[in-house]
């Protein structure tokens, strides 16, 4: 029996010290120490032995167990850390392998555009609103003055959703004063930019959806030489300290005067050539001081608050920032154009 426990050490050992994965090594973990193992097997021959032998024995044998215990926990440690550094070989990353180029998107003219206006008018005080580009007649032209039989509202001009012209898409970013003074507690500052639709066929100037920023101010005392100071203020940010504006009767519905603002040509100086038609000025945007009857169709009383609003396309102020010739280019997305910005 001596003979087998000696055996079955050098055997293990060297078994042990071969093997060359954990999964060996669990084998031969149950092949020498399991129930049904050798070293049991082994014990099991105890019985045949005598008194005096039995506790030599019993000592020999524990002392194989707990040698074979001791050589897998190394080979198991050994073979944990080989696997770890391979599998650290395996997944290694060379940091000095040049990256992977990511196309990066940037900012389209038009939304370069807009953000400069936000952030001017944000900066005087302003609040931006967004609002539904499906709106109710009632907003964009009930409330607005412009009642039924105005032009404006006729179906070759306007896109309705249902026979009796109630629901439409927007036609102006003017509805958003209404929703404005419905909702806000005075006094209103705001600018709502958003998408707005006509229909327009598309050529070089005219698109059948476009884009306005509406903005207005309600409080009291408000003249429309605010309406003069604030406008001019964000015309020398937008094209430089030293231009000219003037302002030319017009009129809205909603507002009462009206005007349009013409900036003096960038190209020209005022003299005339193609980009200003002749006329020396561009025309820039609508505005006035909102209408009585506008502000108290909404709650507001005339004989305390007055305001003033205007509206203004955004795809031209891009083309005039931008000196971009075609309407077309801002909508068809051709990266040629758009990186260019
Ligand atoms: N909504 C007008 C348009 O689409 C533009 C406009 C004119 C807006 C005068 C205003 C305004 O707020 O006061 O032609």
């Amino acid at each position: 029996m001596k003979d087998k426990l000696n055996e079955l050490a050098a055997q293990s050992a060297a078994a042990i010290e071969a093997a060359d994965s954990l999964e060996a090594l669990e084998e031969l973990r149950v092949r020498f120490l399991g129930k049904k193992g050798e070293l049991t097997a082994i014990l099991k021959m105890m019985g045949k032995l005598s008194a005096e032998e039995r506790p030599v024995m019993g000592q020999l044998a524990n002392s194989v167990r707990a040698k074979l215990e001791s050589e897998l926990e190394t080979r198991k440690k050994e073979l944990g850390e080989k696997a770890l550094e391979a599998r650290m070989k395996a997944e290694a990353l060379d940091v000095t392998l040049p990256g992977k180029h990511v196309e990066l998107g940037h900012k389209h003219p038009m939304y370069i555009a807009l953000d400069e206006l936000k952030d001017i008018f944000i900066g005087m005080g302003f609040t931006v609103l967004d609002g539904p580009e499906v709106e109710l007649a009632e907003y964009n032209f009930d409330k607005l003055n412009a009642e039924e039989g105005h032009p404006s509202r006729d179906w070759s001009d306007t896109f309705y959703f249902d026979n009796d012209s109630r629901v439409m898409l927007r036609s102006q970013t003017s509805p958003m004063q209404v929703r404005a003074m419905e909702t806000m507690p005075l006094p209103i500052r705001i600018v709502a930019p958003g998408r707005v639709y006509r229909k327009d066929e598309v050529d070089a100037t005219h698109s059948p959806m476009f884009h306005q920023v509406e903005g207005m101010v309600i409080d009291r005392h408000v003249t429309m030489a605010d309406l003069k100071g604030t406008l001019n203020a964000m015309v020398r940010r937008l094209y430089g300290e030293n231009t000219k504006t003037r302002f030319r009767p017009h009129h809205f519905p909603f507002t009462e005067p009206s005007c349009e603002m013409d900036v003096q040509c960038h190209k020209c100086g005022g003299v005339g050539c193609p980009t200003c038609k002749g006329e020396g000025w561009i025309e820039l945007l609508g505005a006035g001081m909102i209408h009585p009857h506008v502000l108290e169709m909404s709650g507001i009383d005339p004989e305390v608050y007055s305001g003033w609003a205007f509206g203004i396309g955004l795809e031209r102020t891009a083309m005039r920032r931008f000196k971009i010739a075609d309407l077309r280019l801002i909508f068809e997305n051709d990266l040629r154009f758009l990186t260019q910005f």
